[in-house]
């Protein structure tokens, strides 16, 4: 499983680069605006730092003018993937920037029937929000399992970019459904890697050897 982390800051993504666990980036607008940069720039130093996809977000509503957008944003690097929404517009304008050779995330999918749709369009990602259906009283996880069979039924190579995750169980649960890719907040990403048994077996270790007196 691939993870991306979602957001916008440069520091953040800064601090996990070195982890070999960061194989993309995915912004949105909302997480543009919270960085309070020029997105042009910001994903530009986001692109410096991560080899990986990098998720651009086109912010038009029309196909011919996301096109445009998408085309603007692309530019920034190779590793741009241009974000549009699951919207008729956007599925135009993902068709039309797949054929460039352009790759594309689909976002704000709700639903598998608006993921069949992104993978006839040539998504190279369709994002379904786990954490806004959860949000909502749905089951996001239901979701990313009815895409993966369908996806599998078909043969379909767009990858299932699990987004919207809030919990360390997101992650374990979209991995165990088979999301290609999940896409997370750098403070979960971190807190993967934590179990209070390591901790009190890390400490119980340290001090164990502190007696030996020994140095390595
Ligand atoms: C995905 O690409 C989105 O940027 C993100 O995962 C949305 O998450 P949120 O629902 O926590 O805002």
């Amino acid at each position: 499983m691939k993870f991306f982390v979602d957001t916008a800051d440069v520091d953040a993504i800064r601090e996990l680069a070195d982890s070999g666990l960061v194989d993309g980036v995915t912004t949105n607008p909302s997480l543009i605006a919270k960085s309070g940069r020029d997105i042009l720039e910001v994903t530009r130093e986001i692109c410096d730092i991560v080899e990986g996809p990098v998720s651009a977000e086109v912010t038009a509503l029309k196909a011919d003018e996301m096109i445009e957008q998408g085309r603007k944003l692309a530019k920034i690097a190779e590793n741009i993937a241009v974000k549009v929404p699951l919207t008729m517009d956007g599925l135009k304008a993902c068709k039309v920037l797949t054929d460039e050779g352009r790759m594309v995330n689909v976002t704000l999918c709700f639903s598998a029937n608006q993921a069949l749709l992104a993978a006839k369009v040539g998504a190279t990602f369709i994002s379904p929000f786990i954490g806004r259906l959860d949000d909502i009283n749905l089951d996001g996880m239901d979701l990313i399992a009815e895409i993966r069979q369908i996806y599998d039924n078909y043969g379909y190579e767009t990858e299932i970019l699990a987004a919207s995750i809030r919990t360390v169980n997101h992650v374990k649960e979209a991995a165990l459904v088979g999301a290609d890719v999940g896409t997370m907040p750098p403070g979960v990403l971190k807190l993967l890697a934590q179990h209070p048994l390591t901790d009190k077996g890390l400490d119980a270790f340290m001090a164990d050897w502190a007696k030996t007196g020994q140095t390595l």
